[in-house]
C-alpha cells in the first residue's frame, strides 16, 4: 500500500455535540422555508463559534451539529477551545432576538479518535464521539455537560459543578459528569500559587541572569529578554519565580499572556496588560476605574491626562462622553500605540517588569502593540520578559537591547530530585522515580504528567508527594493525553513532507541514521537535508552520530513516542516493512549485530516469519556474550513462528529455535518441565527431517540439557546418536565428541572419556591438516563461546588426574595454565583445570597448591559473577578444606554450595557429587549418622542420574557412616556397600577414589574395634 494513501491518524481530541431544545415547537406552524429561515441563523451562529475556536464541524443535523477540536489536526488545549466554543454558543443563543428564548444543550467529551482516514470527508471515529453525543442528550436545556476526562484537562481554566455519575445509553460503565459554568478569572501566576507546588530545581544561573538584567534596568539600561524553549521546559515557572522575587522587593510586575484561542480574541493580551497596569478589573465600578486610570497617568506625567478617556474607552470602561466619537480604527490604533510608547518612556516611571507569555499564540494586533513596548524599552527602567516556543520566530532578535535565553531540559540529578519531590522518596519508589526521570528526560511538565498518569492507572497510590506503589505494577510505556496533544500539535503544524520524514524517523526509533530515513522516504540526501534542517530548527530532532553513520535523534524521547502513537496501526506496519526492507538492503543490515533490529521491524510490520528468521541470527550472535538475552530471543523466535503447520522451511526454523531455547536454557536454569515441549519439537525435527548439520546440533544441545538435569548415560547415548548421523562440519563433530567425553566423565567411565577426548583432538587435527582455519567454538560454528580444543584438553587433564595418571595430567595442566591471558582463557573452561589441580594437590598432600587453585576459581567467579562458577569456587575451597583443615567448615561450605546451586539453578550436574562430598565432610567432622543420611540422598540421586563417581563415594560413606554410628547395623549391609564402592572404582577406573576407599576402610575398622573394646570394658 503506498504510504501516501494512509492518511488516518490517532488523535487526542474533544468532541462537541450541540442541539436546539424543542426545535419542533420552535417551527410549529411554519412551512419548510420559514422553518429553515428560523433555524438556519441559529445553526450558523453555532458553526461560527466552533470555527472561531479552531474546531471543525463534522456534520449538521436539522437542529444541531457535531464538532471536533484537536482532529484531524492535533491541537494543544483542544478541551479548553471546545469549552470556549460551547460557552460562545450559549451566549449567542441567549442574545437571540426571539420571542421565545432559544435554548441549546451541549455535550463535551475528550479522548482518542481516529480522524482523517478519508481526506475527502471530515469524519472521525471512536467511542469518544458516542459519549459526547450521549452527554449532549443528558444535558439540561441551556446547559453544557462534560465528562470527567474533559474536565481534567480544563479544570485549571474553567469553573465547573459536579453533576454526579450517569449511566449513558450504550456505555457499559457509569461516567462522571460536570456542568460547565464559565471561565475562571485570574492571572497566569495563579497556576503556580498552589501550596502543593514542588520546589523549583536547577535554573540558578538563569535566575541570576534575570536579576542582573533587573539591576541594569534600575540604572536605566532597560532590556528585553526572550525566553525560548519547547513546551513544559519551565518558561512560565522561571518567569513566575523571578516575578515573586521582584514582588518581594516591591518592584512592580505586570503580566499578560497570549491565549491558545488568541486568534479568536484579538487584543485580549494587550487589554490584560493595560488592566494590570491600571489595576482595574472587569466589572469594576466605572467611576472608580476611570479614577484609577487618571491617577496612574498623572503619576507618570501630567500631560497624559488628556488621554485618559481614550484609554478608558479602549479598556471597556463605559464613558458617556466618548460614545459618539467616531474615530477611524487605523488612527485609533496608531494613537494607542504612541500612547503606550510614551508611557514606557515616561520619566516618572518606577522600575518595572513586564512579563508577556506564550507569544507563539499571539494575535497580530497584539503583536503590533508588543512591538511598540519592546522597542520603547531601550534605555528605560523597564525589563521586558517574553516567552515563547521555538516554532515562533521572534521578530525582535536584532534589536541591540534584546537577548534570547534558551532554556534547556533539567539536568539528570535535578529532574530526579524533582520527580522525587513529586512522588516521594520511599526506597520502594526508586525504580519508578528513575523510570519517570528517564522518560521525561529533563522536561518537568512531562515528569508531572507522567506521575499523574501513573496515579490514574493505579501504579501509584496515596497522597501527592508521598505516594506508595499500588498493587498494579506496569512496565507498559505511558503516554499521557496532555503530552500527546501538546507534542501532536507541533507535529501537525509541519508541512506534509517534513511530517512524513519525522514519522519515518519515529518508526525507525529514537535515533536513526539519516541514510536509512532517506531510503525509506525515497528522498535524495540533498532533499532530505533541507527537511532535516527545518525539523532541527523547530527543535523536534537534533543531529547525532549513530552506529551506522550520521543521523538524528529525537530531541525528546516523548516526541518520538507521540509521533509514533499518532499513526494508525496499518500505516505503522507499512512503514516498519519499508524500514525493514531498507535495512536488509543496507550494508550494515547484513551484520548479525543488527539482526534483532531487523527482526523488530519485520515483527511490527506483521511479517513474523521474517522476524523469526532474523531473530535466530541475532540469538546466535548475542549468545556469545549474553546467554539470558539469547535465551529470551530464542523463546521469542519460537513464539513468532506460532504452532500452525507450515512450510518445511518454517518447520525447520521452529525446530532450530526450540533447539536454541535448549542451548541457552540449560545455562540460565530452565527447568526440565519448561524444556519439555521445546525438546520434543527439536528432537522430532532432528530425527525426522534434519539436514546434515541441524540434526547433530539439536541432539548436542538437548544432550547438554540432559547433562545438567538428567541422566549422564542418556547424555552419552544422545551424543553417540548425533555422531552416527551424517555430518560434514568437522568443527561440530569435534564439539560433539568433546560432549561425549564430558558425558562419559559424568557417567564415571573415565577411560571412555579419555578415548573420546583423543578422538575429538584427532578430528581437530584432521581439520587442521585439511587447511580449515578458525578456532572451533569461537570462529566457526557451532558457537560455544569458548575454544573447544582448550576445553577438551582441560577435560582430559581432569580425567587423567582421576585415573591416577598424574605425570600425563601435569603436562596437560601446565599447558592449560599457559592459556591464561590469551584468547583461550574462558573462565567456564579454565576452572576445570584448576578444579582438577585441587584434587591433585589433595592427593599429593599439598595444601598451598590446593588453596591457590581454589582461590583462582573464586577470582573467576568474582570477576564474572556467573553463578555456575560461584558454585564451583565454593566446592573447590571446600574440597581443599576436607583434605587439610577443617571438615566441619568444609561441610558448611558444601551446604552453602548446594543451596546456591538450587537457588541459582546452576551447576546442577554436580549436585550428586556435592552431596557425596558433603557426606564425606560430615563423616570427617565426626557426624557419622548425618553422614550416612546425606550419603543415602547422594546415592539415590547419583543412581538416578547415572553419576558413578558420586555413587562410589556415597556408597563408601554410607557404609562407613552406618557402621560407625549404629552398632546394630548388620555387617552384611556395610560390606555390601563397600563392595559396591569397590566395584565402582573398578568400573570407573577412578584411582583417586580407590585411595579414599582404602583410608575409609581403615578408619571404620579402627572405630568399630574401638567401640567393641569400649563395650567390653564398659
Ligand atoms: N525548574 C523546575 N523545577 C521544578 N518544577 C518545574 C521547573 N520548571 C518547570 N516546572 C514545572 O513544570 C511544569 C511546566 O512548566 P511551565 O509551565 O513553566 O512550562 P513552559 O515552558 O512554560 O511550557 P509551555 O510552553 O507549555 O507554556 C509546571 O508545573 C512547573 O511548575
Ligand atoms: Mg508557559
Amino acid at each position: 500500500m503506498p504510504l501516501a494513501e494512509l492518511h488516518g491518524e490517532r488523535k487526542q481530541a474533544t468532541v462537541l455535540f450541540a442541539d436546539i431544545v424543542g426545535s419542533t415547537e420552535l417551527i410549529a406552524g411554519l412551512d419548510a422555508e420559514q422553518a429553515a429561515d428560523r433555524l438556519q441563523p441559529l445553526i450558523a451562529s453555532m458553526i461560527e463559534a466552533v470555527r472561531r475556536f479552531d474546531g471543525t464541524v463534522m456534520g449538521k443535523t436539522g437542529d444541531g451539529l457535531k464538532a471536533i477540536f484537536g482532529a484531524p489536526r492535533a491541537l494543544e488545549g483542544h478541551a479548553l477551545l471546545a469549552c470556549q466554543a460551547a460557552l460562545a454558543m450559549q451566549s449567542a443563543m441567549a442574545s437571540q432576538p426571539e420571542p421565545v428564548p432559544v435554548r441549546i444543550r451541549v455535550g463535551l467529551h475528550s479522548g482518542e479518535v481516529v480522524a482523517g482516514a478519508d481526506p475527502r470527508e471530515l469524519e472521525a471515529q471512536g467511542i469518544t464521539l458516542h459519549i459526547a453525543s450521549r452527554l449532549e442528550q443528558a444535558a439540561e436545556p441551556g446547559g453544557i455537560l462534560m465528562s470527567a476526562t474533559c474536565r481534567e484537562l480544563v479544570g485549571a481554566y474553567c469553573d465547573t459543578l459536579t453533576a454526579g455519575w450517569r449511566l449513558l445509553k450504550g456505555i457499559p460503565a457509569p461516567v462522571e459528569v460536570f456542568r460547565l459554568i464559565g471561565l475562571k478569572t485570574g492571572s497566569a501566576a495563579d497556576r503556580f500559587s498552589d501550596s502543593n507546588l514542588a520546589p523549583i530545581r536547577g535554573r540558578e544561573s538563569e535566575l541570576d541572569m534575570l536579576k542582573r538584567a533587573l539591576l541594569d534596568a534600575e540604572r536605566g539600561a532597560g532590556s528585553v529578554i526572550g525566553i525560548v524553549a519547547p513546551p513544559g521546559i519551565g518558561k512560565s515557572r522561571l518567569c513566575f519565580e523571578f516575578a515573586e522575587w521582584c514582588r518581594q522587593r516591591h518592584v512592580d510586575v505586570y503580566e499578560a499572556r497570549a491565549h491558545i484561542f488568541g486568534k479568536a480574541t484579538p487584543l485580549l493580551p494587550i487589554l490584560e496588560l493595560m488592566r494590570a497596569f491600571f489595576r482595574i478589573t472587569t466589572g469594576m465600578d466605572p467611576v472608580v476605574a476611570r479614577r484609577q486610570i487618571e491617577d496612574s497617568l498623572l503619576s507618570l506625567d501630567p500631560s497624559f491626562v488628556a488621554d485618559a478617556p481614550f484609554l478608558a474607552d479602549f479598556l471597556g470602561v463605559p464613558l458617556p462622553e466618548i460614545r459618539d466619537q467616531s474615530v477611524d480604527p487605523t488612527a485609533r490604533h496608531a494613537r494607542l500605540r504612541q500612547l503606550v510608547a510614551r508611557m514606557v518612556k515616561a520619566e516618572g516611571r518606577p522600575l518595572s517588569v513586564v512579563i508577556f507569555e506564550d507569544l507563539h499564540w499571539l494575535d497580530e494586533p497584539s503583536q503590533d502593540f508588543l512591538k511598540t513596548i519592546v522597542e520603547a524599552a531601550a534605555g528605560t527602567n523597564f525589563l521586558v520578559l517574553l516567552n515563547y516556543r521555538p516554532a515562533w520566530e521572534c521578530p525582535w532578535r536584532d534589536l541591540p537591547h534584546f537577548r534570547q535565553l534558551a532554556l534547556v531540559e533539567l539536568e539528570g540529578s535535578d529532574i530526579e530530585t524533582l520527580v522525587e519531590d513529586l512522588v516521594g522518596d520511599e526506597p520502594a519508589l526508586r525504580k519508578t522515580v528513575l523510570r519517570i526521570a528517564r522518560q521525561s528526560d529533563g522536561n518537568p511538565f512531562f515528569a508531572e504528567e507522567l506521575v499523574r498518569a501513573l496515579v490514574r492507572s493505579g501504579v501509584l497510590v496515596g497522597e501527592s508527594h508521598h505516594y506508595r506503589l499500588g498493587s498494579k505494577d506496569s512496565d507498559e510505556p505511558i503516554l499521557p493525553p496532555t503530552i500527546e496533544a501538546a507534542i501532536g500539535a507541533s507535529v501537525d503544524m509541519l508541512p506534509e513532507q517534513e511530517k512524513t520524514l519525522l514519522q519515518i524517523g519515529a518508526v525507525i526509533g529514537k535515533e536513526y541514521p539519516a541514510a536509512l530515513a532517506c531510503a525509506v522516504a525515497g528522498l535524495s540526501r540533498q532533499q532530505a537535508g533541507e527537511l532535516f534542517g527545518r525539523l532541527s530548527a523547530l527543535g523536534l530532532i537534533k543531529a547525532c552520530s549513530t552506529a551506522n553513520g550520521p543521523g538524528f535523534v529525537f530531541r525528546h524521547p516523548l516526541i518520538q513516542e507521540v509521533t509514533y502513537a499518532m499513526q494508525l496501526r496499518s500505516r505503522k506496519a507499512a512503514l516498519h516493512a519499508a524500514v525493514a526492507h531498507a535495512i536488509a538492503h543496507s550494508e550494515w543490515g547484513l551484520q548479525d549485530e543488527f539482526a534483532a533490529l531487523l527482526s523488530h521491524h519485520y515483527e511490527a510490520a506483521g511479517q513474523s516469519i521474517a522476524a523469526a528468521r532474523h531473530l535466530v541470527r541475532s540469538a546466535a550472535w548475542v549468545g556469545r556474550t549474553n546467554t539470558s538475552e539469547a535465551f529470551r530471543q530464542s523463546r521469542k523466535t519460537r513464539r513468532l513462528l506460532g504452532s500452525q503447520v507450515a512450510s518445511r522451511n518454517v518447520e525447520v526454523m521452529r525446530a532450530v529455535a526450540s533447539a536454541a531455547v535448549l542451548t541457552f536454557g540449560w545455562r540460565v536454569g530452565m527447568t526440565a518441565d519448561e524444556a519439555e515441549p521445546y525438546t520434543e519439537e527439536a528432537l522430532r525435527y532432528a530425527r525426522e527431517f534434519a539436514d546434515d548439520e541441524a540434526g547433530p546440533e539439536v541432539l548436542m544441545q538437548y544432550g547438554r540439557f540432559k547433562a545438567s538435569t538428567g541422566s549422564a548415560d542418556e547424555y552419552a547415548a544422545l551424543m553417540e546418536e548425533a555422531l552416527a548421523m551424517p555430518a560434514t562440519d568437522l568443527g561440530r563433530i569435534a564439539t560433539i565428541q568433546a560432549c561425549l567425553a564430558q558425558a562419559h566423565w559424568m557417567s564415571g567411565f573415565l577411560e571412555k572419556a579419555e578415548a573420546a577426548c583423543n578422538t575429538a583432538l584427532e578430528t581437530l587435527a584432521v581439520r587442521r591438516r585439511l587447511g580449515i582455519n578458525g578456532i572451533v567454538g569461537l570462529d566457526a560454528p557451532p558457537h560455544t563461546s569458548f575454544d573447544v580444543e582448550h576445553w577438551i584438553n582441560c577435560l582430559k587433564a581432569q580425567v587423567l588426574v582421576w585415573l591416577g595418571r598424574f605425570d600425563e595430567a601435569d603436562i596437560l595442566l601446565e599447558d592449560a595454565f599457559r592459556a591464561e591471558g590469551t584468547h583461550r582463557e574462558a573462565p567456564v573452561v579454565q576452572y576445570i583445570a584448576h578444579l582438577a589441580s585441587v584434587e591433585l594437590a589433595c592427593h599429593r598432600r599439598d595444601p598451598v597448591a590446593a588453596r591457590r587453585h581454589a582461590d583462582r576459581i573464586r577470582a573467576y567467579a568474582d570477576q564474572s559473577e556467573i553463578p555456575y562458577l560461584r558454585v564451583n569456587a565454593l566446592f573447590a575451597s571446600a574440597r581443599a578444606k576436607t583434605s587439610f583443615d577443617d571438615c566441619a567448615e568444609a561441610a558448611r561450605d558444601l551446604q552453602a554450595c548446594l543451596d546456591l546451586a538450587a537457588a541459582a539453578n546452576a551447576g546442577r550436574e554436580h549436585q550428586s557429587y556435592l552431596l557425596a562430598e558433603l557426606s564425606y565432610a560430615q563423616y570427617g567432622s565426626g557426624l557419622h549418622a548425618e553422614a550416612a543420611a546425606t550419603a543415602r540422598d547422594a546415592l539415590e540421586m547419583a543412581h538416578r542420574r547415572h553419576h558413578r563417581l558420586a555413587e562410589c563415594l556415597a556408597s563408601m560413606i554410607y557404609a562407613a557412616g552406618s557402621a560407625v554410628s549404629n552398632a546394630s547395623v548388620v555387617n552384611l549391609e556395610v560390606e555390601q556397600y563397600l563392595a559396591r564402592a569397590e566395584d565402582l572404582v573398578r568400573v570407573t577406573g577412578a584411582s583417586l577414589l580407590a585411595r579414599r576407599l582404602e583410608m575409609l576402610r581403615g578408619d571404620v575398622r579402627l572405630r568399630v574395634t574401638q567401640r567393641a573394646l569400649e563395650g567390653q570394658t564398659g
